[in-house]
């Protein structure tokens, strides 16, 4: 089926124009149409890439051709342009973070309900490859159960840039890659969450969190930190996770990285590993006895970020299950709202999410 839905783009800044690019050359079912920016400069790049630009949002919510609306402005619009999308009957996809906190969330949701239209968040991570090979080690129970998670994104360029290092637009790292790292770590884990911990620094960028480690424990007893960073100079792995009969690393986007597995035939002795710390003696901490464990590769793992709309056109067509639903989003978004109350009071937070 060829360009049978026509898409417009509020916010035509760096993702606004990577949704235009993306979408007008893989999505073959999709047209993008035009988009609104309340800068002139955007308008006018959106008119120089040929789309129509809407004099304003309701100039674009009026069009009856437009039948799906992506929300890419800094995230404290995102409310308002995704309820009046909603109410102008279209479906409406936003950027992350949906919202800056769960009670926005849930008067989004409520307007979902009461228009039936369909209302989704673009949680493209969902479709990173190193995300999906972790997915895929632990789906396939090969290293056992995991115990211990750790997720990082780790940039040393300092602040937040532009809009991000702002309170009132929504900015710092916990609403901005914090939404990814957890929506990609309920996937991962299948149990509630059952305390989370903050600690969040603001080392460059006065007001808004810069450099955070967020602890979360889950029902099942699998615990995970996820850190994520503007002042780091030598990386930890992207991915480092423990389980029951191994260990799996990646190492970064380039998803470098190996699985090292306990050998079901290998014997592990204690009597001749000991090593020696400069005051004394240690057998716990002695390197394993060779041949206990085997090292293996990453498996290969196809991903698809066009499966993303692809889903939106077969729900509007096909009645499809959404991949990425209001409900998921506002599970992160209950989470973040305790994980700023735990910065602020210094303590962790029981909780059933
Ligand atoms: N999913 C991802 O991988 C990803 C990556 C980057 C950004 N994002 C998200 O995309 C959104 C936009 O981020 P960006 O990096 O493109 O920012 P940006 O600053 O590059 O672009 C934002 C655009 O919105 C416009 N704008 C600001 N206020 C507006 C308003 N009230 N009405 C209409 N337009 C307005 C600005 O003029 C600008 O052109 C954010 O929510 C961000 O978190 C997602």
């Amino acid at each position: 089926m060829e360009l049978s839905h026509k898409l417009a783009i509020i916010g035509y800044g760096g993702m606004g124009i990577w949704h235009h690019e993306n979408v007008a050359e893989k999505i073959s079912a999709i047209q993008v149409k035009g988009a609104y920016d309340i800068r002139e400069e955007a308008r006018e790049k959106a008119a120089d890439n040929g789309l129509k630009v809407y004099q304003s949002p309701e100039d674009l919510f009026s069009d009856p051709e437009i039948d799906i609306v992506t929300v890419a402005t800094p995230n404290n619009f995102h409310k308002d342009y995704i309820i009046a999308g909603l109410r102008a009957e279209k479906a409406v996809i936003s950027e992350k973070p949906v919202t800056l906190n769960s009670a926005e969330l849930e008067e989004i949701i409520a307007v979902q309900k009461e228009t039936g239209m369909l209302f989704s968040i673009h949680q493209n991570r969902r479709w990173d490859r190193d995300y999906r090979i972790i997915k895929k080690i632990l789906s396939s129970g090969r290293v056992g159960k995991p115990y211990f998670i750790e997720s990082r994104v780790q940039g040393s360029r300092g602040s937040m840039h532009g809009w991000r290092g702002h309170k009132i637009n929504g900015g710092g790292m916990l609403l901005d890659w914090g939404v990814h790292l957890l929506d990609q770590m309920l996937r991962l884990v299948d149990a509630p969450v059952v305390s989370v911990y903050a600690h969040m620094f603001s080392i460059f960028t006065p007001g808004v969190d810069d450099n955070i480690k967020l602890f979360l424990r889950f029902g099942n007893n699998v615990s995970a930190v996820l850190e994520m960073a503007t002042n780091c100079f030598i990386n930890l792995p992207r991915w480092h996770v423990s389980c029951e009969s191994g260990t799996v690393v990646i190492n970064g986007w380039d998803c470098d990285g190996k699985i090292v597995q306990l050998k079901a035939d290998g014997e592990m002795t204690w009597e001749d590993d000991i090593v020696y710390t400069e005051a004394g003696p240690t057998r716990t901490m002695a390197p394993r006895s060779p041949g206990t464990t085997a090292v293996l590769p990453l498996p290969d793992t196809k991903t698809d970020w066009t499966e993303y709309y692809k889903n939106i056109v077969d729900v509007l067509d096909n009645g499809a299950e959404l991949l990425v639903k209001p409900e998921q989003a506002l599970r992160v978004m209950n989470i973040i709202d305790l994980l700023f109350e735990s910065e602020e009071t210094g303590k962790s937070i029981s909780c059933e999410i």
